[in-house]
């Protein structure tokens, strides 16, 4: 039984999985719903790509429409082209419960991370309305847009709009091919001009809920099915540039080039270093475009983005001004020009104690013992923190892979997950 899409040959594997997952329709619809999902991806790119300005994702997302819509959600678009799926609550007066993660994924990556959280959030409401119920508390579902990391050098993009911090310089910034981050949302169905209606606002939300997978090896280990997330790592990322000399490889002397692309790998190693430190952080260079990234000519510019993650404030501020040196110091000497600019600065978010212990007590009632886990992976649930409490529940990553094609979380583990989501919920809203 395949459970992989061979990379870059565009042939997707139909329903090779097992249906309905042993002993609950329910779970099967969860999975089957992913599955769907995971058919809608970009042609020609490795994995199950669906990237956030693709017209795979745009396209995907009428799925989603259709699966809120049909769980008895009333769905609407928001300027920051976020999909939200409200159910009305029969007490108006108390804020929502908000559920949410994403769809998009990164270049190569899985079927799980973001997708796991949205459809059960989808199936939680689902279950609420067939056992006949209308909950007290209104319910939103949320589909945020474009959670990883863009060609205009953000994350997040639609939650930063729902707490407000979705900037006009955000929407200035401009992709490799001249297209601004406005122009990219109106293509999604987004209103650039009317971002600021996308802010949800104070006191509409009541708390807010995200189930993942964990992306890590931690309830693998522990055999466990399992965690409610205790933090999330800060992740700091900055863009920078290389300004060397374009020459002949051929004819111009070893001695005094300026060979942008050295300066590069020096840096890169430079960040390396600052991630090896002291254990309380990781550090990575993953993106890095050159120019004119030609076999026979000197690199003339390198354009890196350097990021680094920890749950430790002190040591992403001083890994800041680290990183600032180096830039300051290892290029000049290959005689390149390097400059340094933010693109983002999160520090580490507490998940809301009283909300965790909601989950932990929703995931016993359905017999699991979860761990409490720290998050080295960003989420949405960053972003809405600035709003309202958060808390977040894992299910477990098959060998901890994730961002790749093997990304996977068995049937009966999303079933767990989806059934603690949803005790969670009847908990806070029904
Ligand atoms: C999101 O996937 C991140 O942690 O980069
Ligand atoms: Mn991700
Ligand atoms: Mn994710």
């Amino acid at each position: 039984m395949g459970q992989g899409r061979p990379p870059g040959t565009g042939v997707v594997v139909r329903n090779w999985y097992p249906l309905p997952v042993a002993g609950s329709e329910a779970g099967g619809r969860v999975f089957a719903d992913l599955m769907r999902l995971a058919e809608m991806v970009e042609a020609g790119q490795p994995g199950w790509t669906r990237r956030v300005f693709s017209p795979e994702y745009l396209r995907s997302r009428e799925l989603i429409w259709e699966l809120m819509g049909s769980a008895g959600l009333e769905v609407r678009r928001d300027p920051a082209g976020n999909l939200i799926g409200t159910l009305p609550g029969t007490a108006p007066d108390q804020a929502a419960l908000i559920l949410g993660s994403h769809t998009d994924t990164v270049a190569g990556g899985g079927r799980f991370d973001g997708p796991c959280g949205v459809m059960a959030a989808i199936e939680a409401v689902r279950r609420i309305r067939e056992r006949g119920g209308r909950p007290r508390r209104t319910i939103w579902v949320v589909d945020f847009l474009g959670e990883e990391p863009n060609d205009f050098g953000i994350s997040c993009v639609g939650s930063r709009a729902a707490a407000g911090h979705l900037s006009p310089e955000h929407l200035r910034l401009v992709d490799g091919g001249g297209r601004t981050l406005a122009e990219a949302l109106a293509q999604m169905g987004g209103d650039p001009d009317r971002i600021a209606e996308a802010r949800w606002p104070k006191g509409a939300a009541s708390a807010y809920l995200e189930l993942h997978v964990e992306q890590g090896t931690r309830l693998e280990e522990a055999g466990r099915g399992l965690a409610v997330v205790t933090a999330i790592a800060g992740i700091h990322r900055a863009e920078i540039r290389l300004e060397g000399r374009a020459d002949h490889a051929g004819t111009a002397p070893m001695a005094g080039r300026s060979d942008a692309l050295l300066a590069a790998a020096e840096v890169s190693l430079e960040v390396e270093q600052l991630g090896l430190r002291g254990g309380l952080g990781v550090a990575t260079v993953g993106r890095l475009e050159l120019v004119p990234n030609s076999p026979n000519v000197v690199a003339e510019r390198a354009t890196l983005i350097a990021e680094y993650r920890s749950g430790d404030p002190s040591w992403l501020s001083a890994t800041d001004e680290l990183l600032q040196e180096v830039v300051s110091q290892v290029p000049s000497r290959r005689g390149v020009r390097g400059q340094l600019s933010w693109l983002s600065r999160e520090d580490p978010t507490l998940c809301a104690e009283e909300l965790s212990s909601v989950l932990l007590a929703s995931a016993r009632e359905i017999g699991e013992e979860p761990l409490q886990l720290a998050s080295w992976a960003g989420h949405d649930a960053v972003q809405v923190a600035a709003i309202c409490p958060v808390a977040m529940l894992f299910v477990p990553s098959r060998g901890g892979r994730s961002h790749c094609p093997e990304e996977w979380t068995d049937p009966q583990q999303v079933e767990v997950g989806t059934r603690a989501l949803a005790a969670a919920v009847t908990r806070l809203a029904v």
